[in-house]
This record gives C-alpha cells, sequence and structure tokens, in this order.
C-alpha cells in the first residue's frame, strides 16, 4: 500500500511544480519545461514498473494458492522472490515449533547448497532471521558485512557473499510459521519499497504455507485411517502376510512405469492398499479355509468386492480409491466380476491393481500350494495380456518387473511368503 503512497506522493510534487507555474506565469517560474518533462518522464516509467510489481504479485497469489503441495509451495515463493525483487536468491526458513528454531526449507537462484539444509537458527538475537523472528517484524541490511547478526556460516557452506538482504516474517493470524529472505539485489541496493513489497508477498506466502500444511495434515490422518483399516484386514486374514502392501508396491510400480503423475500414483498407492477391505464381511470360515474353496464359498468369497464398495462407496472424494476396491476382479475380455465390465468400461486404477493382485496372488505361497517362481507368474501374466489384464497395464508391468527387479525386492521389503 505504501508503494501507491510514495508514487502519489511523487505526483502531488509535481502537481505543486505546476501550480506554482500557473500562479506565476512562464515568467515567474522556477524550473523549465524540460526538467518538468523529464520529471514526469520519469515518474511514468516508476508508475510502470510499480504496475508491473502489481500485476506479477497477483499472479504469484493466484499461483501460490492454486496448489497444496507444501514443497511446490515454498518453492513457488522463493522463485517470485527473485523474480519480484531482482535479486540473486532467496531463502526459506520454517518455523520448528517444538525447539521454537528455525530450520532452513527452501532455496533457490545462486544460493543453492544441499549444506544449507543443515542449518538451524534460534528465535532470538543470534542472526538476523531469528530476530526478524522473535520481533515479528522485517529488517532490511544493507551492508550486511556490518551486521554482526549475520549468520556468517550459511555463506560458508554455501560459498555465497550475501552483501545484503531483506528478511520478513511470514506470519498468519500474528502465528509465526517462518521467515523469508531476499539476498543480493542484482543492482544496487534493496530499498524501502523493496520490503514493503516482500511484506505483501509475504502474506500470500504465509497463507499457501498454511493451507499445504493443513493439507499435508489431512492427508496424513487420512493415511494413518487407511493403514488401520487395511491392518485389520490383514488380522483377520493372517494367511495373506503381507498382501496389501506388496501389492500397493507392486501397483505403484507399475503406475509409475504408465507414466501417470505424483497424485494419480498416490491414489492408486492407497486405493491397492484398500482393494480388499471387503474381506472383512467374509465368513471367518471362507477367508481361513487351509485348503482349496468349494463352488459356494468361492460365489461368497467373490462377494468381497461389492462388500467393499458398501463400507467406503458412498465417500463421494474417495472415489478411485473405491474404484480399484470394486473392480480389481474385473476383466477387459468381459470376463471378471462382479459387473462382467470390459475393457475401459474398467476404471484404470482397478486394471492396474487386477495385475499387481494377480501377480502376488501367483507368487506367495498358500496353506495349501507352493507359490509361483516370479518368473513364472510374469509369463502367466503376459500370457493373458489383453484377455484377463489390460494391454497397456501389461505393458508397463514388464518394464517393471524388468527394470526394478519386480518381486524379489519387493518381497523383502514387505515382508511375506
Ligand atoms: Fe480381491
Amino acid at each position: 500500500m505504501l508503494r501507491k503512497t510514495t508514487i502519489s506522493e511523487d505526483f502531488h510534487h509535481l502537481q505543486d511544480h505546476l501550480q506554482e507555474a500557473v500562479k506565476k506565469g512562464a515568467k515567474g517560474f522556477s524550473r523549465d519545461a524540460k526538467s518538468l518533462e523529464k520529471e514526469l518522464a520519469g515518474l511514468i516509467k516508476k508508475a510502470e514498473r510499480y504496475t508491473g510489481q502489481l500485476e506479477q504479485l497477483m499472479e504469484f497469489s493466484s499461483i501460490l494458492n492454486s496448489t497444496l503441495d507444501a514443497s511446490r509451495v515454498r518453492e513457488l515463493a522463493m522463485k517470485a522472490t527473485c523474480k519480484l525483487l531482482d535479486c540473486e536468491g532467496a531463502t526459506l526458513y520454517l518455523l520448528d515449533t517444538e525447539k521454537n528454531e528455525l530450520y532452513f526449507e527452501t532455496i533457490v537462484g545462486a544460493v543453492a547448497s544441499e549444506q544449507l539444509k543443515e542449518i538451524r537458527l534460534k528465535v532470538d538475537e543470534s542472526s538476523i532471521a531469528g530476530t526478524v523472528a522473535m520481533k515479528r517484524a522485517s529488517m532490511l541490511v544493507n551492508e550486511v558485512g556490518k551486521e554482526k547478526r549475520h549468520y556468517k556460516q550459511a555463506d560458508q557452506k554455501n560459498r555465497f557473499h550475501t552483501k545484503n538482504m531483506i528478511c520478513v516474517p511470514i506470519l498468519s493470524r500474528s502465528r509465526l510459521l517462518g521467515v523469508l529472505q531476499a539476498l543480493n539485489k542484482d543492482q544496487g541496493s534493496f530499498t524501502k519499497a523493496d520490503q514493503r513489497l516482500l511484506e505483501t508477498l509475504s502474506h500470500q506466502v504465509a497463507i499457501a504455507v498454511e493451507n499445504a500444511l493443513l493439507y499435508q495434515n489431512l492427508r496424513a490422518q487420512f493415511h494413518e485411517t487407511v493403514m488401520a483399516l487395511a491392518t485389520a484386514i490383514e488380522a483377520k486374514d493372517r494367511y495373506t502376510g503381507g498382501h496389501t502392501k506388496r501389492v500397493a508396491l507392486f501397483s505403484v510400480l507399475i503406475a509409475k512405469h504408465m507414466g501417470l503423475s505424483k497424485d494419480e500414483v498416490e491414489e492408486v498407492r492407497l486405493s491397492a492398499i484398500l482393494h480388499d477391505i471387503g474381506k472383512i464381511g467374509i465368513d471367518d470360515k471362507v477367508l481361513k479355509k487351509q485348503s482349496a474353496l468349494e463352488p459356494q464359498e468361492w460365489e461368497h468369497m467373490k462377494e468381497h468386492p461389492e462388500l467393499g464398495y458398501r463400507i467406503l462407496g458412498h465417500v463421494q472424494s474417495l472415489k478411485t480409491i473405491t474404484d480399484g476396491m470394486r473392480y480389481h476382479h474385473e476383466r477387459p475380455d468381459g470376463l471378471g466380476y462382479p459387473l462382467g465390465l470390459k475393457g475401459e468400461e474398467i476404471p484404470r486404477v482397478a486394471r492396474i491393481i487386477s495385475v499387481a493382485d494377480t501377480f502376488d496372488a501367483m507368487t506367495s505361497t498358500r496353506p495349501y500350494r507352493k507359490g509361483l517362481a516370479y518368473e513364472v507368474a510374469f509369463t502367466e501374466i503376459v500370457k493373458n495380456r489383453g484377455t484377463q489384464f489390460d494391454e497397456k497395464v501389461v505393458d508397463a508391468f514388464i518394464r517393471a518387473f524388468k527394470m526394478e527387479r519386480m518381486g524379489k525386492k519387493q518381497k523383502k521389503d514387505a515382508g511375506g511368503t
């Protein structure tokens, strides 16, 4: 806001001169037209620059608020700082509330070193960032060399020479989230206007960081719930011995080799963890039977996808997850269950879990049969490409099997038969 005042002050100054000119007439006026013209041109340039910065600020705000990925938010905040303030680097420290320390989180621009990640600063006056965090007030330091509180180790570790900096607190409803720093102005030194600009940006960063943190917590809670549900089914069906974890691992590998995005892979993982949750509703006699199932027992067992869907299907936001649960026994040739869907009628997540699930089932030893060798199971899946299994999924499975030592490595990681 002060930026606006500065430019309006400049305009008022010019207006005074013009009024003087009108009052005194051209003769008595102390300034010539040329100098006035020059001043006006300078002001217009300044106004253009401010408008550009405001536009950038608005653009960054909308980009920042368009993602809930915490690390992406932080990276964007740093990039915005460098671009908006025309400076060499930017750093972001977040607050560790338990220890009341700032820890290094993100860095971009010239200031980029892995070693910086080890830095932790106390929230006190022993460093510039600590002071800013403690006082919750920004600082502009144009001669860093003369500032005793400058944390020199950061420069040494990074072989970076901080000449000047602006450090602002990131506050959300007066709660401290961290500290944002702009380092080394490209030309000259930082101005008060730069300081105000970074303060404005820090408000946007605070909102985005807080939203991302809340979302992160929510996801963590959700994952814990998912794991608790999966553990419940594993406890009931002890012969599966790590089946859920392995199916999740295999599904993730296949999804990655299909080129799915990070978020999509995560959905596949959760869906795979929960794919057999419906077995909670299957009679223990059938579930724990130590010999091959009778036809009517199979019919009962085949109800588990629908049972799972009945447990979580009403939660709209879990659509992909419940799709995997409900359709992982469907087959592209229409011979699967429960609905006998064909080809791409079967959601992609379910087509992926189907391959991962079958691969693990075939290679796992049951009380009534020994597991197949990985290569044998692999050949069997490839043989059924396009009939029992989706072609694209099998192609990704082939790549995953060959490149990730699929089976051996993951069985060891997830434990099991
Ligand atoms: Fe199943």
